[in-house]
């Protein structure tokens, strides 16, 4: 006999881990906009991305069809961690502002990360991150029932840079031993399966955890 070790729940949050991008994309003044955000999944050389409509940069994919998917090394999350809780949306939602967003027009000042030019599509790459992927918008979907509150976008990667260090040598292949991602788990910051860094994220969901060495 099986001794059921579950209990049913009603879980709040299921962001379980994935992986946290970058998403550069151009506002309609022409500058650059950065957000982190971390529900994608890959097929083939297609990814979709979960945005909330309220953002800033559902509005730019929407508009511009094109952006870079700049993926976040562990290494990065204190930049990331700056981004947390900004928004390049002028107006800032008032269910955003009561979790502690700000309205910031200049993310790459703000996280320290310098602006790299794409090749194929308007949209900025981050010079900081060693896999930055240009995409085109395939298609967008309404997303979350039973009244939609995101978008579903369906890119295509026309063009990837990666840093020479993570290919396995003389291959197109990136070495999964040295591509360390950051890996956003129930809005906490996790690399090398290790909590790294302490995460406003979290705070602004109000997660009921707390970094192991910061408990007292
Ligand atoms: C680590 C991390 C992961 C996030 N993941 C997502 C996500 O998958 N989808 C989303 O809509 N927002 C996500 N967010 C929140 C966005 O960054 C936030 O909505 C922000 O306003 C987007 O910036 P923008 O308004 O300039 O587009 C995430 C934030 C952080 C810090």
């Amino acid at each position: 006999m099986i001794v059921d070790m579950h209990v049913v729940t009603d879980l709040k949050v299921l962001y379980f881990g994935t992986p946290v991008v970058l998403i550069g994309s151009r506002n309609p003044d022409g500058t650059g906009n950065l957000a982190p955000m971390s529900s994608a999944w890959w097929l083939g050389q297609s990814c979709m991305l979960g945005l909330g409509n309220s953002g800033q940069t559902t509005a730019n994919l929407l508009r511009e069809r094109q952006c870079v998917l700049n993926l976040a090394p562990a290494s990065l999350v204190d930049a990331v961690d700056r981004l947390a809780l900004t928004t390049g949306a002028p107006v800032v939602p008032a269910r955003k502002a009561a979790m502690g967003y700000r309205y910031e027009p200049d993310k790459f000042a703000a996280a320290g990360l310098t602006e790299q030019g794409a090749e194929l599509v308007a949209a900025p790459r981050v010079a900081q991150c060693p896999i930055q992927l240009e995409c085109e918008v395939d298609a967008a979907y309404p997303f979350g029932g039973p009244d939609p509150h995101a978008t579903a976008f369906q890119v295509r990667v026309v063009r990837a840079h990666v840093a020479e260090e993570l290919l396995v040598p003389g291959t197109h292949y990136v070495d999964p031993l040295r591509w360390d991602p950051l890996i956003m788990k129930f809005c906490e910051f996790f690399g090398g399966g290790e909590n790294v860094y302490p995460s406003r994220l979290a705070e602004g969901w109000q997660m009921p955890h707390a970094m192991p060495q910061l408990q007292a």
